[in-house]
């Protein structure tokens, strides 16, 4: 029989919330008030239970320094990346789709010219990707941006390998006249998330995997247009189905066709073997999400007016 306190506290608590806090704090204060208490009288942790998760989420916080952040990990393996992903990027299918950011972004990676290569020195199986950045209604975006970052061929970013000397498997280009943009680079491999903290304890606890699918990761930009975040999956990887984050989109899933003809890998400043992949970006008119919202918030209000005058 639960007593007084557990069935009151939480309104208590929420009653503190002064009249004039900013609108959009009170509401997320108290969400996360109410959701905290029910999880509380959900579970009943014991103390030590209790001390327990204080103790991981000081571990967590104790983790991140400038190279490394435990917190984003945390959310990315617990699917909070993806559902935050998900509710503000509500794609109506014309757009290319979203996925995680990830901790391993990094601002300023080096620019370099269309074509070019943004693997240089690191050993790994060729691959050229090309492809064009369009708006929704199909027109090319001459000049857009496209941030890229990958990891190395044993599945390390720059950040976690010591003395890189600088910003490595990362570069910046812009689209052509044409919207079109190609560089070449090396074969994305699956890899695991970093398990030497507390994520890699609770993955273990869990029983699962730390793998991610192979991929590129891609923020594609363009003045008056919504930037987009998202990766290239690699068809056929053995991990596309149980992405420890949960970031695998079947319209982000591309063939990374191998070659052997040396003619082919000429034209695109490469040695055969190699892999070739295709994609085109497509990006809407910054604010366009919000109007889509606005609209479905409009008709969702116009049918629930209608179905009551039915009811009249
Ligand atoms: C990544 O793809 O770089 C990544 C995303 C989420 C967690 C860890 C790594
Ligand atoms: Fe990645």
């Amino acid at each position: 029989m639960p007593n007084e306190l557990e069935v009151t506290l939480t309104d208590a608590v929420i009653a503190r919330l002064a009249d004039g806090a900013e609108p959009r704090f009170r509401r997320i204060a108290q969400s996360l008030i109410r959701h905290l208490h029910d999880f509380v009288r959900d579970v009943e942790p014991t103390e030590e239970e209790w001390f327990e998760a204080i103790k991981f989420l000081t571990a967590t916080g104790q983790k991140c320094d400038d190279k490394r952040q435990e917190f984003i990990l945390l959310s990315d393996v617990l699917g909070v990346s993806m559902l935050v992903d998900a509710v503000n990027h509500r794609s109506s299918g014309a757009t290319t789709e979203t996925t995680v950011l990830g901790p391993f972004f990094v601002h300023g990676a080096p620019e370099i010219e269309n074509g070019g290569d943004m693997a240089a020195g690191w050993p790994g199986e060729p691959a050229y990707v090309s492809g064009r950045v369009l708006s929704t209604e199909g027109r090319p975006l001459p000049g857009a941006l496209l941030d890229l970052w990958q990891s190395n061929s044993e599945g390390n970013y720059d950040v976690q390998i010591a003395d890189t000397g600088g910003k490595q498997l990362r570069a910046k280009l812009r689209t052509d006249a044409d919207g079109c943009f190609r560089f070449r680079t090396i074969l994305p491999t699956s890899y695991p998330v970093p398990t030497d903290g507390p994520v890699g304890l609770i993955l273990n606890r869990m029983g699962r995997h730390p793998m991610r699918p192979a991929h590129l990761h891609f923020m594609v930009s363009a003045p008056g247009y919504e930037t987009v975040v998202t990766h290239l999956f690699v068809k056929g990887d053995p991990y596309l189905e149980s992405d420890v984050v949960f970031g695998v989109k079947d319209s982000l899933v591309v063939d990374f066709r191998r070659s052997e003809s040396q003619a082919e890998a000429q034209k695109a400043g490469l040695t055969a073997p190699f892999y070739s992949a295709s994609y085109d970006f497509v990006l809407r008119p910054a604010g366009a999400a919000k109007q889509q919202a606005a609209r479905a918030a409009s008709d969702a209000v116009q049918s629930s007016v209608r179905r009551q005058s039915e009811k009249e």
